[in-house]
């Protein structure tokens, strides 16, 4: 059906253009980084920024004190549309860390135009992105009086720090106060420039780290060498463990046996996408690209579990030579997960091949740090239609259906406990540098992403 109902709402959208971009660049100077405690003030600050501007938009909203002690979520709900479908959104108003800072061009928490770039720390993920929930709902409610449907809105202040407030917070709700009939969520990609996309996948995540101890202190390895095992020759064995070196395959024993399999429609539709694997091995200034045997790269980045050393530490580092055995050698190791991977299952056959492997003479302290179950929904149904129509009205162009390989831990939570489909329309794009350096988000999306989101709700008031 060709509607033309939301145009008095995308006329005013594009006459407050430029005011929604200064309300926008005000919410990205609060530098609201949820992973360093030095930040909790302005954390705080950026959660009563949102819930502000939300009342100013026509939301009865509040702040939600974090049921672990965490950092507040922002909560606000309009359901005067008796009778309709009611949609929650979900997003994030912390942000990563700025590090390294000499990269930046500009201060990291100085929004700066850069032609259609808005580059600052949260430009994209996720403050601009889930900012356009607001100003939709807040155009619509200032043009009508009224919305199409019910809204709710549960945006959290820990999904960069894997902070378990909002699951605490929706576990115990159980879907009464978010009752809803689907879950709306904008921290994702769009294919390319001017190709939309919606998001059915996205991996889970199991985060491990290993603590090896050899002898109670450093000691010189030529007068102990050879009586002792070495905590860093061991970790080093253990990590070359993890992999086959030439296939890429992860060999804890029985990392895969849950893995779905790709479907064949997939990856014939991936395969039909444009991607140019030499591209992109020319951009990353890499000698050739790596992955698991007998897929391509966006099978391995969309669809494949992968495992991946994020950090290790031991023995000396500085300048010059220092002829030490270290007392301790350490690892984190994360593992992107996909369905129907569970990851207190990958944790555990992760310790036990560990244990199996280490070598005799250390100990080893395999802990669980966090996780995150992955997310693969059925791309159909009513809402998802309103919000591929919604696309399409926007963009001009009918969205591609995709998978990515980041994580939103809460939204296997929602799966589960509200039961309701869970859309992810992402409006950033593939090159916008979520949590590197210059991070940004192109003034073209920021505004394109809050019609879709008022269309999609038209959408989905005529439909329901
Ligand atoms: N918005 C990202 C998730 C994302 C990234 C989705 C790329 C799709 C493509 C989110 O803010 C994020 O960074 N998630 C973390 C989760 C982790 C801290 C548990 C991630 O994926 O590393
Ligand atoms: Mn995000
Ligand atoms: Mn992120």
């Amino acid at each position: 059906m060709a509607s033309t109902a939301t145009e008095d709402v995308l006329d005013r959208i594009d006459h407050e253009r430029d005011g929604y971009l200064e309300e926008l660049k005000s919410y990205l100077r609060i530098p609201s980084i949820s992973t360093e405690p030095q930040y909790k003030g302005e954390v705080r600050q950026a959660a009563e920024f949102l819930r502000d501007r939300m009342s100013d938009a026509g939301v009865r909203s509040e702040l939600v004190a974090s049921p672990t002690g965490g950092n507040p979520l922002v909560y606000g709900e309009w359901t005067g549309a008796a009778g309709k479908p009611t949609v929650l959104f979900y997003g994030h108003y912390d942000v990563q860390p700025v590090d390294p800072v000499e990269e930046w061009r500009h201060d990291p928490f100085e929004p700066t135009l850069e032609g259609d770039d808005l580059v600052c720390r949260g430009a994209t993920d996720d403050k601009g992105q889930s900012y356009t929930h607001v100003k939709a709902v807040g155009a619509m409610l200032a043009e009508r009086g009224a919305l199409p449907v019910n809204v709710k809105f549960l945006v959290e202040g820990e999904e960069e720090s894997g902070g378990e407030g909002i699951e605490a917070y929706v576990r115990a709700d159980g879907g009464r106060r978010l009752a809803c009939d689907c879950v709306v969520i904008s921290d994702t990609s769009m294919y390319a420039r001017g190709e939309p996309a919606m998001l059915y996948g996205l991996k889970g995540l199991c985060y491990m780290e290993l603590r090896v101890q050899g002898p109670n202190r450093d000691l010189h390895s030529g007068t102990f060498g050879g009586s002792v095992q070495n905590p860093l020759n061991a970790l080093a064995h253990i990590l070359s463990s993890l992999h086959d070196a030439e296939t890429g395959r992860i060999l804890v024993p029985g990392f895969y046996d849950r893995v779905r399999p790709l479907e064949a429609w997939e990856r014939e539709a991936w395969a039909a996408l444009p991607f140019d694997e030499e591209a992109h091995r020319r951009e990353l200034a890499v000698p050739a690209l790596f992955g698991e045997q007998g897929y391509t790269t966006r099978e391995r980045t969309w669809g494949r579990p992968t495992c991946d050393v994020n950090g290790l530490w031991g023995g000396y580092q500085g300048e010059g030579e220092k002829t030490v055995l270290p007392a301790k050698a350490g690892a984190k190791v994360s593992m992107r997960l996909v369905a129907d991977q569970d990851p207190k299952e990958i944790a555990e056959l992760f310790r036990r091949h560990i244990e199996a492997v280490t070598p005799d003479g250390v100990s080893v302290e395999v802990r669980y740090r966090h996780g995150a179950v992955p997310t693969l929904i059925e791309p159909a149904g009513a809402a998802m239609d309103a919000a591929k129509a919604a696309m399409q009205d926007v963009w001009g162009a009918e969205p591609v259906m995709i998978r990515e390989g980041g994580s939103i831990p809460i939204v296997g939570t929602f799966a589960e406990v509200l039961d309701r489909p869970v859309l992810m329309m992402g409006f950033g794009l593939p090159d916008d540098g979520l949590h590197s350096p210059n991070e940004k988000f192109d003034v073209g999306c920021f505004h394109g992403g809050i019609k879709t989101v008022a269309r999609f709700l038209d959408r989905l008031g005529e439909a329901g």
